[in-house]
């Protein structure tokens, strides 16, 4: 069995922040909150503001009307209309109804999949609960059901087996002993209201989260939730507090990490609106899980094998860019058998229009720049190898699209554009990834 993958659908963002975007190492402010509204109550405020650390969004759209599919092994499960509309919403739940289908998985009148994060929210604290309640009164009522709903086969549709599911796999709210009051905040976070581990958790036999693998990282449909633990090689050891406050402020980090997939929904969605103290207890928190070394590690990045900026003016003009490119492909051998030259010519050709001959791409036009990322310096290719095949949606990035190259490209011609990347861009001796890797990957 696979693990459940959360593949968040393709929720177009109207809510472009150029702050997130700005290309200066300054880190911005907590992007003002669009749902909170001097019309409301503080509890009702409050609640807007933990529904974002909740990311209720992610799954059941920004207007909360639903209809977004949670893969999962059984099926595609699909959210509901969590708007406080009597006949398509929740507008008959009492708190105490609400604060049961949050914590313990029970709608009125059925038992909910754990594709609706209850086994995390089961630890949410009362005074929370009725801020959120609070607060979805206040959300414009959507009068009509989801476009989609749920029809998993027999007996899958009971939904009364989850009982015994819940029985193994919701956790008694246990909190670690001997953290300080920053750090408790932090747990709270990451584990309850953030939910982080329903994708950085590996999943168990029966699709619950394993405990013993706790953040070390998951497949995640097309993607992969990387290692969180603060191993130094495979997890986020070197990470120092203040770089995860801007990843999850940014999405990013200047030669060294961007959020292109799932993650950069959360960062979209939920993280960047966060305060500095609930960004600085989440950090202070994944300083002291234990930690877990898994294979996958990042091979450090040697600044010194990095490429320079071919010219800041280059990288700046796009007009000068593309004259520049125009000259290095005309003066690049396609001889095939150079693989060297064949694998730069392609990159040249399928890549860097977007990311730049150098790397450095166009900033203006918000193309991110891929010199030192992690993900292309990864022991396993993986993460680079399906999004040069499969592309990247851009939700903190809401202009332009990274296209897949699955139907363009050969197994080996990835594995060329992937080895030519992990070296000249990622700064590694050296990559051999091979089209029977590229072809294992992808299956
Ligand atoms: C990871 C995805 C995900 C997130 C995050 C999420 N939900 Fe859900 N939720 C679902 C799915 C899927 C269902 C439907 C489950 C089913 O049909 O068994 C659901 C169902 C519900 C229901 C039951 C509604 C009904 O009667 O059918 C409520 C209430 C609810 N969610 C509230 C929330 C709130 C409030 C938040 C944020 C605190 C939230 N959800 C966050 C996926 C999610
Ligand atoms: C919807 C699934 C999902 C959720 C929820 C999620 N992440 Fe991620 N995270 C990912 C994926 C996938 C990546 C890989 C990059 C990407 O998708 O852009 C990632 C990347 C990261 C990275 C970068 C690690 C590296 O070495 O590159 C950090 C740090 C991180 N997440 C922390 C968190 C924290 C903290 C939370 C909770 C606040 C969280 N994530 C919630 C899916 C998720
Ligand atoms: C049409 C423009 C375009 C083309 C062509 C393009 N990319 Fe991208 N690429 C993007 C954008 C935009 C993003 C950022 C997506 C986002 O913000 O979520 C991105 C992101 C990336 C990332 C970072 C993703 C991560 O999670 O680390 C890598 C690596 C990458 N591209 C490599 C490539 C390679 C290699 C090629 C050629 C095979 C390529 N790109 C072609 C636009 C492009």
């Amino acid at each position: 069995m696979k693990p459940i993958s959360v593949i968040l659908s393709a929720l177009t963002l109207s809510m472009a922040s150029s702050a997130v975007m700005a290309d200066s190492v300054r880190l911005p402010h907590a992007t003002s909150l669009p749902n909170v509204s001097p019309a409301n109550s503080n509890l009702a405020n409050r609640g807007a503001y933990i529904a974002r650390t909740a990311d209720c969004m992610a799954c059941h759209r920004e207007d909360y009307s639903g209809g977004v599919a949670i893969e999962t092994p059984i099926g595609n499960i699909y959210s509901t209309n969590i708007t406080p509309s009597t006949r398509y919403g929740i507008g008959n739940y009492t708190e105490t109804d609400f604060k049961k289908a949050l914590k313990k998985g029970r709608a009125p009148t059925h038992q909910l999949y754990p594709a609706m994060p209850y086994p995390s929210y089961h630890g949410i604290n009362d005074a929370d609960i009725s801020a959120l309640f609070a607060y979805f009164q206040t959300v414009p009522p959507v009068e009509a059901a989801p476009e989609k709903t749920t029809h998993l086969p027999f007996p899958l549709n009971i939904r009364t087996l989850m009982l015994a599911w819940n029985v193994i796999n919701v956790p008694s709210t246990e909190n670690r002993s001997g953290l300080t009051q920053t750090q408790q905040r932090g747990e709270y976070l990451v584990n309850n209201l953030e939910h982080c581990g329903t994708c950085h958790t590996p999943r168990n036999l029966t699709q619950g989260l394993d405990k013993d693998k706790y953040l070390s990282g998951a497949p995640l449909g097309k993607w992969y939730a990387p290692n969180i633990t603060p191993d130094n090689d495979s997890g986020i050891g070197r990470w120092s507090e203040q770089d995860i406050v801007t990843y999850l402020r940014t999405g990013m980090l200047d030669k060294r990490v961007y959020a292109g997939g799932p993650m950069a929904e959360a960062v979209a969605h939920s993280t960047r609106y966060l305060t500095d103290g609930d960004l600085s207890a989440m950090a202070a928190y994944l300083k002291v899980v234990p930690i877990i070394k898994t294979d996958n590690h990042v091979i450090p990045v040697d600044t010194s094998r990095l490429p320079s900026p071919v010219s800041r003016s280059i990288t700046y003009n796009l007009i000068e860019q593309k004259d520049y490119l125009a000259q290095v492909k005309s003066t690049t051998n396609t001889d095939s058998n150079n693989d060297r030259n064949s694998s730069k010519a392609l990159y040249l050709a399928a890549c860097a229009s977007c990311h730049g001959v150098d790397g450095y791409a166009q900033p203006d036009a918000r193309y991110p720049s891929i010199v030192g990322l992690s993900s292309i310096r990864r022991a396993k290719p993986d993460a680079l190898i399906n999004v040069i095949a499969y592309g990247a949606k851009g939700a903190l990035n809401t202009v332009p699209k990274m296209p897949g190259f699955e139907k363009e490209l050969s197994h080996a011609q990835i594995a060329g554009i992937a080895n030519y990347v992990r070296v000249n861009f990622g700064g590694l001796p050296s990559s051999d990834v091979s089209a029977a890797d590229v072809k294992r990957i992808l299956k």
